[in-house]
């Protein structure tokens, strides 16, 4: 299911946000349409036809006294605004923070890695942007859960650090951007090539050091990446 569907649709959510300001969220309030029509800027009719809706999905319970109408958000419609607050708080704590956790289990690739990190093109732009000299490969750490996935996702619409591609004989080698992290105190950096056979569930590191020995890691293992943004 996508988040889109999970969330709710938009309408629906923005009403149930301007009902829960108007006190709605715990207990039955009196809300009339006029004073949700100025509060969603829509007429009347307009905003009686969204609390129609949201009553017949099940998002708010309704009593219709003398003076307006009474208006509570069950449960369900509390779900709704708890999974847009959930959806926002993760980008926030992102923008807000300046690492992001990723973990993930170490993975064979299939010896591609040292082909491409190894091209002196690039080798020296690691050097001299990274500021290390990377081993000849890359490590590759398999995303399992979708939070995880979710902050590659996140990851890679921060800048990081432009690793130039090149054009070699007749092949092009792409642009990639990487990230400076961490894995266990150790100094490494996520690259997310623009060009890679890799799924999105896949990160690659690039290290000093070949991190399966020093680390002492096979494959399975779970590790996780402090990377900084
Ligand atoms: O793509 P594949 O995992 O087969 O290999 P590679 O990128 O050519 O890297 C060669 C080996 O070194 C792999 O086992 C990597 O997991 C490992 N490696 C490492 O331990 N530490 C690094 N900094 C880079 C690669």
């Amino acid at each position: 299911m996508s988040s889109y569907k999970k969330t709710g649709n938009y309408i629906d959510v923005e009403t149930l946000i301007s009902l829960a300001e108007a006190g709605g969220c715990d207990s039955l309030s009196l809300t009339s349409s006029r004073r949700l029509s100025l509060m969603l800027g829509v007429s009347q009719q307009s905003a009686a036809r969204r609390i129609k809706k949201l009553e017949e999905k099940g998002y708010i319970e309704r009593e219709v006294t003398a003076g307006g109408q009474k208006i509570r958000i069950t449960s369900e419609g509390k779900e709704i605004l708890k999974i847009l607050y959930t959806r926002l708080r993760k980008i926030f704590e992102i923008c807000d923070t300046s690492t992001i956790f990723i973990s993930g289990e170490v993975t064979s690739g299939m010896g591609e890695g040292k082909y491409y990190i190894s091209r002196s093109e690039y080798m020296n732009q690691f050097k001299e942007k990274l500021d290390f000299e990377p081993y000849s490969g890359t490590l590759n750490i398999k995303l399992i859960t979708e939070e995880d996935l979710k902050l590659k996702k996140a990851l890679s619409e921060f800048e990081g650090i432009t690793i130039d591609g090149f054009v070699h004989e007749t092949r092009t080698f792409g642009d990639a951007r990487c990230f400076m992290c961490e894995i266990e105190g150790r100094e490494c950096a996520v690259i997310l090539p623009i060009r890679t056979h890799h799924t999105l569930t896949t990160l690659e590191v690039i290290a000093p050091e070949k991190l399966r020995d020093n680390l002492q890691l096979k494959d399975g293992d779970i590790i996780t990446l402090k990377i900084f943004i």
